[in-house]
């Protein structure tokens, strides 16, 4: 039998998730619970450094812990928790602070991109607008991997150069002071080829930052105003379509059985189907989709629910592994 591997992932906590968001992480890191040992959970820290008001991120948090509840996570198997509940990833980073290299953080992309953006406005100070916590932020990221020792850490492409930088400081770590700990180094698993990428309204990727994403749990009357809201050209009604050119039948091709989208295909490549009732299709598969799910996201998100005792237990548990991997730590390096 192969040895179970442990899997870890932080998860943003920006605002509701989209459709594209559950098909290219919520989906598979659930698969992957089937399998393995798994630890997801809210980069609530991370977000601070661009959440400064205290009631979005409380609510962004609860929010995104109910998403992943509601599409199914299973609190037994997964430990879901609050990344500010384990106060080790916090001691965890100071001291691996001490073996990076601060070269190493001036090279980081985000760091490097808001400089770009201040060299281009004209701005003479490079540095302007950027906190410690941005220019930090590869450090906690390590932390929050390492004090877990996970071995796969599944994430976009964007955060590669995080997971490089991760290996290169329990590297140095381990370097210094490997004789007492070492940290396994983890590995990224990142999402294969563009084919996985969903399109938004636009046809572009969905993505929140071009702001043609679809969240996934809107109320009914919301979803179906905004389905009714994707552009779509003047074709009439009984001119033939192709299918492929549009961002509703590529959704549609997503989220319906094959005998539903082999179907709609036929009818818009022959004529007699329009862009409304394409729609109206869509609108009813995401709405049988997710309305369940949607439910449970609503409950979750009640005051009083279920949701903070789950949060509680599963930071309860992740900090026993979190303490476990300090006190080696500290003894290594002299602290204890
Ligand atoms: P956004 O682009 O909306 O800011 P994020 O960058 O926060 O989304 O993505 C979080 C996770 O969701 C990543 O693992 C990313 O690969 C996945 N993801 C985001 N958008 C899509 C998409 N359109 N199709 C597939 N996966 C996506
Ligand atoms: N930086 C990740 C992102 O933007 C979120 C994150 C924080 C993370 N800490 C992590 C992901 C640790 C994996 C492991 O998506």
């Amino acid at each position: 039998m192969a040895a179970t591997k442990t899997y870890l992932t932080g998860i943003q906590t920006s605002g509701m998730p989209h459709l594209g968001n559950y098909v290219g992480a919520i989906k598979p890191a659930l698969e992957a619970a089937e399998s393995n040992d798994t630890l997801y959970f809210l980069a609530d820290y991370h977000a601070l450094n661009s959440v400064k008001d205290p009631e979005k991120l409380r609510h962004d948090v609860r929010s995104v812990a109910a998403t992943w509840l509601a599409c199914g996570l299973d609190p037994e198997r997964t430990l879901l928790y609050r990344q500010s509940a384990i106060p080790e990833v916090f001691e965890l980073a100071t001291i691996l602070s001490s073996v990076t290299a601060k070269g190493l953080m001036n090279r980081a992309h985000a760091y490097k991109a808001a400089r770009d953006r201040n060299a281009e406005a004209g701005v003479e100070d490079l540095d302007a607008g950027v906190n410690m916590g941005l220019f930090n932020y590869p450090v906690l990221m390590a932390a929050d991997i390492l004090v877990m020792a996970a071995d796969v850490v599944p994430v976009g492409r964007d955060q590669r150069q995080h997971i490089e930088y991760t290996a290169d400081i329990a590297g140095s770590f381990n370097h210094i002071y490997g004789s007492s700990y070492a940290f396994p180094i983890p590995r990224g698993a990142y999402p294969e080829g563009e084919g996985s990428m969903l399109p938004g309204i636009d046809g572009r990727k969905m993505s929140k930052s071009y702001d043609n994403h679809i969240p996934l749990f809107l109320p009914a009357g919301r979803l179906k105003k905004l389905v009714r809201r994707i552009p779509t050209d003047s074709t009439p009604v009984e001119a033939p379509k192709d299918p492929d050119s549009s961002a509703v039948f590529q959704l549609l091709s997503h989220f319906a059985d094959e005998e539903r989208t082999a179907a709609a295909r036929k009818r818009l490549e022959q004529g007699g189907m329009g862009w409304g009732e394409l729609k109206n299709e869509l609108f009813e598969v995401l709405d049988a989709t997710f309305g369940p799910m949607r439910e449970r996201y609503d409950a979750l998100m009640e005051p009083g629910s279920e949701l903070d005792g789950i949060l509680a237990d599963g930071a309860a548990r992740a900090r026993e592994r979190a303490r476990a991997t300090l006190a080696r730590v500290r003894s290594a390096i002299g602290i204890a």
